[in-house]
């Protein structure tokens, strides 16, 4: 067992590791209970190591069984803990090797080497190597890897090039130096899809995607997402992919989406896998971006790596923000960035607002795990983009060349990467190098005078202090901005304002008349912009503005206060709002998918955040009933036109996944939604009956679900798809989804009685677990019984699985938003799993973090 008291790690701590490994070779002989993995390591001394050598060395390992170790080819007795072993070494060049024991088949944690559904599989960042074989297992060790797998399985595959393949039998050979964490094995009975790529210097590459049989007519979207990727990656970036072979792997039981393991991914099945019939259109979106995101770490993760962890932005968050431009670059622009901010403002903005702020580059913790976050993915890649912004394209290309070229095959921080940029730009990056080190997240706000000609617009920026960061300091802030005249020309195209100071003015002069100030543009800086608009200002931008994110950000303000001004003041639904967005709605000159965005109103999480923001205390309830009464008068509003816009952008055409086709089903079902609001379930159901594709089909019977007897559909999408396990992740999300408050404990609750409900597979636990806690007014009923149930289930997740009970804590970190009585509530739950015996590192610090000092 582990100690008692909890290790936390330092930033400030880092020394390199005393050696360094020249080359591993890796033996593997399969067995479900008794894997045996022998292991060669050549150690060197590290010149990077400046202190005085130790005469005894560390390796990391866990829940492995030391059956045999030699130094040199002697056999040496080291000492073993739960962490790993130490045992006394020569001065100079050695080689280590060791055969352990591993029970792959028990393995429920999903981390180190487990097996899903028969097959062997792997899953090593962060620290899951340790869970193979004794290693130094950081990633600053980068090694040269061979491996030999023996096992009773068709495939068997592991990292760079194969050196004999063969059913039984195999050795792979990867000549890039790589981290432990990017090692992978796969081995059982699959099928490949396969393909080619030619690189841009005519090397040719093979393809394979590996599925379990029966999954085939599920990978030619995936490939093809691949080879768009990599021909991307070329022109974009300059990156050539770097060996003979790309495999990638999907697995059902998996606690991510997928992983970038040196050309060998291995991907969440729900991440790679699409057909028409069982995939949403936001599904094949997603398995586009992911597919990118791990192939784009070939370079951006995998050629340069992270010294430490705590520099895990600066892989995640660039290939994030790589993954962002990608999709932009094949879908639309603008609908990609008002996506990504919505998710930002929902997911990041709450975790930089309550108990788990911590800054994009952390400077301590004691799970890792626990760390791949909002803040460093999301706003890490939001930084990127500042980034960008500040020093324009052109150098910020020159600079990411440069890292490429004077970084690749090392080990690298956040003070490389910016190095860079300084180096390029001649910019002293001190200031803005604080959206790294700095939590929480800015308020701006902004007053406006105008004189004569002249605009002077003064900025005010404070970040509230956090446990995190007691003082912030000004941030560098790139505010794009543009000026539109009351009669919509433009008065000032886009420029980028940089705000260094706690308080700073900008004056525009020559002007014909008083504009309306376009700020923030592209939504260019992670701040929380107070601006304050009039109505009418707000309609100029919605309709005028030529920057489509203000546009569609001014209608969300309205949205937003509209919204407020239901649950505050008891006001009814705000008439001006609603015609502007059926104006919108309306447009033909407008892009459906971008319409569809603009049909909407801030929901509950939103409305929360942004209330208890202001010091009031959210009531779910109240939002919830304001959500309806919206949503209510919204179809009254649109009245006829709902069946209009559905009959006029329904699809024709055989299924497609693009964004022109998706658009349109964005646009119709929002027009779904009002019909069946309105009118009852009749189009639904029509909708449902004649669906082809699963965007169609599921949405109809989201709808039947609120508004009609579900029942009958229910059981008849069950019947159709009990054997797909993806497609009945949907059908246990959607009933939850779909439940009133009052019912929305009792659904999950039942659905777990289910004989397809399994909590091992973290694809089905999130299904019902994931879609309460964002069942916004079902998870904070005041019952408190979503508290109660998702704490029994991760008090029974937690041995089995720590690290997808450990994220799904997070659902608790807005609890000092609520009332006395729900904050009571949730804490009686937290304490219950705290005191759960041998509680994990994971969850015990997810929810210590939560409850706060
Ligand atoms: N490197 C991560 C996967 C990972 C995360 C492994 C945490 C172990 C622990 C991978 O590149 C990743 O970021 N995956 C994301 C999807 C991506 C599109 C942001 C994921 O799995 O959610
Ligand atoms: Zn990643």
């Amino acid at each position: 067992m582990r100690d008692a008291a909890p290790k936390t790690i330092y930033l400030a701590d880092y020394t390199p590791y005393p050696w360094t490994v020249e080359s591993v070779d890796l033996h593997f002989t399969l067995d479900p209970h008794a894997t045996r993995v022998r292991s060669v390591l050549r150690l060197v001394p590290n010149p990077a190591h400046d202190q005085e050598h130790p005469d005894s060395m560390f390796l990391h390992g866990e829940q492995v069984k030391l059956i045999q170790a030699r130094i040199d080819g002697i056999p040496c007795d080291p000492v073993v803990t739960d962490e790993g072993l130490t045992v006394g070494v020569p001065d100079g060049p050695f080689t280590w090797e060791s055969e352990v024991e591993i029970d792959p088949a028990n393995n429920t944690a999903l981390e180190g080497l487990y097996m899903s559904n028969g097959m062997y599989c792997t899953q090593c960042e962060a620290e899951g190597f340790r869970k193979i074989t004794f290693y130094p297992d950081r990633p600053d060790v980068m090694s040269v890897f061979t491996v030999t797998i023996d096992g009773p399985h068709p495939v068997l595959l592991s990292n760079g090039n194969p050196v004999k393949t063969g059913e039984n039998h195999a050795e792979w050979h990867d000549p890039w130096p790589k981290p432990a964490y990017l090692f992978a094995l796969v081995a059982g009975d699959l099928v490949s899809h396969h393909d080619t790529f030619t690189t841009m210097n005519g090397r040719g590459v093979d393809l394979n995607l590996y599925v379990r049989p029966g999954d085939q007519g599920k990978c030619a979207f995936g490939m093809q997402a691949l080879k768009a990727s990599m021909t991307w990656d070329e022109q974009v970036y300059g990156r050539e992919y770097d060996l003979d072979l790309f495999n990638i792997v999907a697995v059902d039981d998996f606690n991510m989406g997928a992983m970038e393991n040196k050309g060998l991914n291995i991907f969440n099945s729900s991440a790679v896998l699409a057909s028409p019939e069982t995939s949403t259109d936001m599904n094949f979106e997603r398995i586009e971006a992911i597919i990118a995101h791990e192939y784009f770490h070939n370079w951006t993760g995998n050629r340069i790596t992270c010294r430490d962890w705590f520099q895990l932005c600066l892989k995640e968050g660039l290939t994030v923000y790589r993954d962002s431009q990608f999709t932009s670059d094949m879908r639309s622009a603008p609908v990609k960035r008002i996506s990504d901010v919505i998710d930002l403002r929902a997911r990041q903005f709450p975790e930089d607002q309550g108990p788990l702020a911590h800054p994009v580059r952390p400077e301590s913790f004691q799970e890792i795990n626990n760390f791949y976050t909002a803040t460093v993915y999301e706003k890490g890649a939001e930084v990127i983009g500042m980034l960008k912004t500040l020093v324009g394209d052109d150098a910020y290309h020159k600079a990411v060349e440069l890292y490429f070229d004077r970084h690749d095959g090392q080990a690298c921080t956040i003070e490389d990467w910016l190095a860079v940029f300084a180096e390029t730009t001649g910019r002293d990056l001190t200031q803005f190098k604080r959206w790294y080190s700095q939590a929480g997240t800015p308020r701006l706000s902004v007053e406006e005078s105008f004189e004569l000609d002249t605009l002077t617009l003064t900025f005010t920026q404070h970040t509230p202090p956090s446990a995190a960061t007691p003082a912030p300091q000004p941030q560098l802030i790139p505010i794009a901005l543009g000026l539109i005249y009351p009669d919509g020309r433009e008065a000032l195209a886009t420029q980028v304002l940089e705000m260094t100071k706690e308080t700073q003015s900008f004056r525009f002069t020559g002007l014909e008349d008083q504009p309306v100030a376009s700020i923030l543009r592209g939504f260019s800086a992670p701040v929380v912009l107070k601006h304050d608009l009039s109505q009418a200002d707000r309609r100029l931008l919605l309709t005028q503005d030529t920057d489509p994110f203000n546009r569609w950000e001014a209608g969300n303000m309205l949205g937003r206060e509209a919204m407020l001004a239901m649950i505050c003041e008891g006001a009814a639904a705000d008439p001006a709002f609603l015609t502007a967005i059926k104006d919108i709605a309306m447009d033909e000159t407008l892009d459906p998918a971008f319409r569809a965005l603009m049909i909407g109103w801030p929901g509950a999480a939103e409305l929360a955040t942004v209330l208890h923001e202001a010091g009031t205390t959210p009531d779910p309830e109240a939002l919830y009933n304001a959500g309806e009464q919206m949503r209510d008068a919204m179809a009254e509003t649109f009245g006829d036109a709902a069946a209009d816009l559905y009959a006029r952008y329904s699809v024709k055409h055989p299924y497609q996944p693009n964004a022109d086709q998706s658009g349109k089903r964005a646009l119709t079902n929002a027009m779904l939604a009002f019909i069946s609001h309105h009118s009852g379930t009749a189009t639904a159901q029509e909708q449902f009956d004649t669906a082809d594709n699963m965007t169609q089909q599921i949405s109809a019977l989201g709808q039947i679900l609120r508004h009609g007897d579900a029942g009958p559909a229910l059981a008849a999408f069950y019947d159709q798809w009990r054997e797909d396990r993806l497609v009945m992740d949907k059908w246990f999300g959607l009933q939850v989804s779909a439940a009133k408050p009052q019912d929305a404990a009792a659904t999950a609750q039942r659905l777990t009685e289910h004989p397809d409900f399994n909590h091992k597979n973290p694809n089905r636990f999130r299904a019902v677990f994931g879609s309460l806690t964002a069942h916004h007014a079902g998870f904070h009923h005041a019952s408190g019984a979503a508290y109660t149930l998702l704490a029994d289930w991760l008090i029974t997740l937690d041995p089995l699985n720590p690290q997808t009970t450990a994220r799904m804590c997070s659902a608790f970190q807005t609890w000092k938003r609520y009332g006395a009585d729900r904050q009571a509530k949730i804490l009686a739950e937290i304490d219950r799993i705290l005191a759960a015996p041998n509680l994990s590192r994971d969850t015990t610090e997810m929810l210590t973090r939560i409850k706060g000092a």
